[in-house]
């Protein structure tokens, strides 16, 4: 059965797009059978696959991807869960009923929040709201800088912090514009590393304790500390 991962954040342009594209793409990279579902109307994701599609070729991609309207996601969701190992769902911003069905679906939500004032006092509703629906949740520090100041203030501020966090790095945005994401397109590069860090948390999160435990055991790389130790020697 798969597990479902939804990316959720009310304040719209905190990085759920590009969050769910490399989460989605690095399960895919590691062996995983991975679908990706779009069930926010502005359709960025599916404009990412749809690229992807040109690039690879349609059903080639890697993921199998789906895009709905948010009312739909349950049942979905239960038919992909028969034959996928993981299923991403991007939500949008600014709706609560499509954002609440997408949690409700999840067996972890994960909240990414830019490390500015605006992100953090947006991030409580989806908190609460996973709270609400008792999913467990995370919140990831995106696009940040390690040296700043804001991102620690904000850091100490956001309860169910992740490990992990996102830096505010280029290629995360260039690779989608060629419907692709960093760990395809630079693999060794510290964007790709942050990536695969991030997919090590959740799997150890969502995945049954006697599952692939070699990999959850493996120790976290050198440079990818909590995320709060890492803003804290900054
Ligand atoms: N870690 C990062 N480093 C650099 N740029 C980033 C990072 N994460 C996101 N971005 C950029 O921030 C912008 C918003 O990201 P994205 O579209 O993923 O957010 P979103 O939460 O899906 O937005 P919306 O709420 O509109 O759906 C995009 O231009 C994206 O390229
Ligand atoms: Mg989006």
């Amino acid at each position: 059965m798969a597990k479902v991962i939804t990316i959720a954040q009310q304040k719209g342009g905190a990085g759920k797009t590009t969050v769910a594209a490399h989460i989605a793409v690095a399960l895919s990279q590691k062996g995983n059978r991975v679908a990706v579902v779009d069930i926010d109307p502005q359709g960025s994701l599916s404009h990412w696959h749809s690229i992807r599609e040109e690039k690879f070729g349609e059903g080639y991609t890697g993921l199998t991807f789906t895009s709905l309207s948010g009312w739909r996601v349950g049942s979905e969701v239960a038919r992909l869960r028969r034959s996928q190992d993981y299923i991403i769902i991007d939500s949008p911003p600014h709706t609560e009923t499509e954002a609440r069905t997408a949690i409700r679906a999840a067996d972890l939500i994960l909240i990414p929040v830019q490390p500015s004032p605006t992100d953090l006092w947006a991030t409580k509703a989806t908190l609460d709201l996973a709270k609400a629906e008792k999913v467990p949740v995370r919140v990831l520090l995106n696009r940040v800088n390690t040296n700043s100041r804001l991102a620690q203030t904000i850091a100490n501020e956001l309860p169910e912090l992740a490990e992990s966090m996102l830096g505010n790095r280029v290629l995360f945005a260039a690779s989608l514009m060629e419907g692709r994401c960093a760990t395809e397109v630079e693999p060794s590069s510290q964007a790709a590393k942050e990536v695969k860090n991030l997919v090590k948390e959740l799997l150890a999160l969502v995945r049954d304790a006697d599952e692939e435990e070699d990999e959850a055991d493996a120790p976290i790389e050198k440079s990818e500390k909590s995320s709060k130790k890492q803003l804290e020697n900054a």
